[in-house]
């Protein structure tokens, strides 16, 4: 049995628009997995079904043995934490405090283990200096943080974050690169929906590409970026160095900066 599974799996909104069309996959445990596709490809539809807050309207999703349609969505959110793509659909606390500790006082953690949790995560997403603000005081990128530190703390086995890139700096990325490593090491089960490529690239193994309503393609991401007819049909612009080595038709496998780098060493050597 895998983690997540989705067999055959639509999804139509109450105003007859469907969204999401004959989805299969399966996700094992510990994989990272970064969800790429175009606006409205339907990547937020899908990954709202990871937790119950849709359900299928045809086919079936099982989270861990638990076919969602059979549970509630705050049984199914103890297994998948999901962080909002908007975080302002999300945040309804006074202080970043209050919000980080509403979910892990909600799982029924003694007050000790609430206030740990959310220090601890407080820390991971840069925001210790912050915990007594009004997340509304914070730009939209640090609320951004503020729902993803409230998801942490929760400490699901899954963790799906949708556009966590979205807007923001180098800082940001790193936090969220540094937070990302530290959550694989505990043996998290990450889902991340993005539009930054250089992202993908730096941070996952396993992409899926979403595109017209299906899932296109599940693949390394080497094989994304090397993929000529799927880049188009996604609409996905390759990262940097892809972009470099695509140009100057060099070998397709190099996709990060320190292939590229041992290349030209290598290239240059042997000449
Ligand atoms: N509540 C809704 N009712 C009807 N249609 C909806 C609803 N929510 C989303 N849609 C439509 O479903 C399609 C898929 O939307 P979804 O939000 O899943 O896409 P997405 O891949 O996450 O896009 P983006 O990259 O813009 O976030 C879009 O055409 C969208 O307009
Ligand atoms: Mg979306």
């Amino acid at each position: 049995m895998s983690l997540i599974e989705f067999n055959n799996v639509s999804f139509t909104y109450p105003n007859g628009f469907s969204a999401v069309e004959d989805i299969d996959f399966h996700i094992e445990k510990g994989e990272n997995i970064a969800i790429v596709g175009q606006n409205g490809a339907g990547k937020t539809t899908m990954v709202k079904m990871m937790n119950g807050l849709l359900k299928p309207t045809s086919g079936k999703v099982v989270i861990d043995g638990m076919d969602t349609c059979d549970f509630t969505t705050a049984r199914l959110s103890r297994k998948t934490g999901y962080v909002f793509q908007n975080p302002d659909d999300q945040i309804f606390h006074n202080t970043v405090r209050q919000e980080i500790e509403f979910g892990p006082s909600v799982l029924g953690y003694d007050a000790q283990r609430v206030k740990e949790l959310t220090e601890y995560t407080a820390k991971l997403v840069g925001l210790s200096d912050e915990l007594e603000e009004n997340p509304y005081n914070l730009p939209l990128s640090i609320r951004k943080f503020v729902t993803i530190a409230s998801v942490i703390a929760m400490d699901t086995e899954i963790i799906v974050l949708d556009e966590p890139t979205a807007g923001q700096d180098i800082r940001g990325i790193r936090i969220l690169e540094n937070m990302i490593e530290e959550l694989k090491e505990k043996g998290k089960t990450i889902i991340t929906i993005t539009h930054d490529m250089e992202f993908v690239v730096n941070n996952f193994d396993k992409v899926f590409v979403m595109a017209h309503k299906n899932l296109l393609k599940v693949t390394e991401p080497k094989e994304v970026f090397s993929d000529s007819a799927l880049l188009e049909e996604s609409m996905l612009k390759r990262p940097y160095i892809s972009e470099i080595v695509w140009q100057f038709g060099l070998p397709e496998h190099i996709i990060l900066r320190k292939e590229l780098a041992e290349y030209i060493v290598k290239i240059a050597r042997s000449s």
